[in-house]
Parts: C-alpha cells; sequence; structure tokens
C-alpha cells in the first residue's frame, strides 16, 4: 500500500490564495499588511529564507521590508531598532530572521518585540497564550500552526489520539507539543536524552520530527497507518531529505514529503498572522 503523501505544496497555495483574497478586501477599505524581516549577518540559508518571504508578501498584496544590518550589529543597536518598528503604525509584523550572531542575545532581542506583531509568536506573552489555551488570542509560531493547518485540511483530528513529538525546540517541538494537546491528544515529548525513543515512536499514531537530522526515523520505528509529519530539511550530497527515512512510507497511513510537506507551509501561516495582526491593529 504505502502512505498516503500529504500535499502541503498543495494546500499552502489554497491558504496563499485565501489570503490574497483577504488582503485585497483590506486594501479597498486602504488598509496595507506590512511585515519587516529583519536580517542580521550574511548566513546563505537565511538569505534565502528571507527572500522567499519577501517574493511570497509581494505574491498577495503585502507590503515587506527587509531591514538588512551586518553582523557585527550589537546588540543594542538591533533592539533600537526593533523599538522604532514597534511605533511605526505601518509595520504590523517584525520577523527577527533566527539564528542570530553568537554575540546577540535571541531570547533578550525577541522579547523587545511588541507581542502584538510578534509575527513569529516567540514572545513569552504569545508563548504564555498558547499554552494557557489562548492560541487564537495570541500568534502561534508559523511552523506548528502550518502543521496542524495541514492535518486539519486531510481531516485528521488528532483527539485522543498518541501524539509523539521528536525536538524540543522552541520553535517546532514544544508548540507543536501545545497545540496537538489543545486539540485533545495524548502528548509525549521526545528528545535526544530519552531513552527508549523508538518504543516511543512505535505507540504514536501522530508523529511529528523535528530533529534535524537526516532520516534520522527509522521505518521500522512507525505504527502501521500513522500520520508522519516530517519536519526536517537536510541537505544531503546536493538534494533535500527529511529527518525520516523512506523506509517510512510502507508503514505510515499518511507522509509530509520532503520538500512539498511541511516547509511550504511555514510562509503561508506567516503571511496569515501578518493579515492578522494588520487586522487585531484596526
Ligand atoms: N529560522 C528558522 N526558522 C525560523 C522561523 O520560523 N522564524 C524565524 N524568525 N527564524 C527562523
Amino acid at each position: 500500500m504505502g502512505a498516503q503523501l500529504i500535499d502541503g505544496k498543495g494546500i499552502a497555495a489554497e491558504i496563499r490564495q485565501e489570503v490574497k483574497e483577504e488582503v485585497a478586501k483590506l486594501r479597498e477599505q486602504n488598509i496595507v499588511p506590512g511585515l519587516t524581516v529583519v536580517l542580521v549577518g550574511d548566513d546563505p540559508a537565511s538569505q534565502t529564507y528571507v527572500r522567499s518571504k519577501q517574493r511570497a508578501c509581494g505574491e498577495v498584496g503585502i507590503r515587506s521590508d527587509v531591514k538588512k544590518l551586518p553582523g557585527d550589529t550589537s546588540q543594542s543597536q538591533l533592539i533600537e531598532l526593533i523599538e522604532e518598528l514597534n511605533q511605526d503604525p505601518e509595520v504590523h509584523g517584525i520577523l527577527v530572521q533566527l539564528p542570530l550572531p553568537k554575540h546577540i542575545d535571541a531570547d533578550a532581542v525577541l522579547r523587545k518585540i511588541d507581542p502584538t506583531k510578534d509575527v513569529d509568536g516567540f514572545h513569552p506573552t504569545n508563548v504564555g497564550c498558547l499554552w494557557t489555551g489562548l492560541s487564537h488570542q495570541g500568534f502561534v509560531p508559523c511552523t506548528p500552526a502550518g502543521i496542524m493547518e495541514l492535518l486539519r485540511r486531510t481531516g485528521i483530528n488528532p483527539q485522543g489520539l498518541n501524539a509523539v513529538v521528536v525536538g524540543r525546540s522552541n520553535i517546532v517541538g514544544k508548540p507543536i507539543a501545545a497545540l496537538l494537546l489543545e486539540a485533545n491528544a495524548t502528548v509525549t515529548i521526545c528528545h535526544s536524552r530519552t531513552q527508549n525513543l523508538e518504543e516511543h515512536c512505535r505507540r504514536a499514531d501522530i508523529l511529528v520530527v523535528a530533529v534535524g537530522q537526516p532520516r534520522f526515523i527509522q521505518g521500522d520505528w512507525i505504527k502501521p497507518g500513522a500520520v508522519v509529519i516530517d519536519v526536517g530539511i537536510n541537505r544531503v550530497d546536493g538534494a533535500l531529505c527529511g529527518d525520516v527515512d523512506e523506509s517510512a512510507r510502507e508503514a505510515a497511513g499518511y507522509l509530509t514529503p520532503v520538500p512539498g510537506g511541511v516547509g511550504p507551509m511555514t510562509i503561508a501561516e506567516l503571511l496569515k498572522n501578518t493579515v492578522m495582526a494588520a487586522k487585531r491593529a484596526l
């Protein structure tokens, strides 16, 4: 049989079209949603991501601006810029591209973003909303929000299911665990110190993997029919691959491909969050 592939690329395109229609309506009222991305230094992967974000904004009618700062920018200079953007009424969303250079404390910087403009959902106020069941009041980080949307639009309801999250990052692991819990799944978070990882994975009806290690999860760790969400984007010998080995395709019921699964959803959700920020600013 083999798993049914979840078409993230197609679902993201649907969402971008929905956002485009919403932006057109806002523009009729002279409201132009605006996103400012702050990029410090010249990390090539970050530059590529930022260009993709700008292009996606342009396609749906969101005004986007990139503030490029040199790699030796000080933390206080960066915070000064964020404070200016917080005050600018034309800037509805602020995104500081991560990772930041090592001499900058990323947490200290993220805490300076006005939570009502924090379209990444990384500010402690938004994290607090998420973990107290008030995610709809704040902003949810884009990749986990995209995963929940993939499940919804594929007709998968997490209620009562065993969800296992491998990885405990603030960007993916922790927030997707909160969202699955909010959706009434029974959630286990596994990480690099977890004992018997394979056994945890074998119990998963929904397995979300975000560890950044190519083909880490093996096919025989997958419960037959499970929903497998592969968040990994790894480059091996010039080709992209996920954190889940190809052998998972036999056992899984549903699987997100890499590329074309979770990846395209992140930007689609960023566009959604930016429009939401603009609407809330009214
Ligand atoms: N770097 C990798 N993923 C992300 C993300 O979702 N947001 C930001 N700001 N930086 C990232």
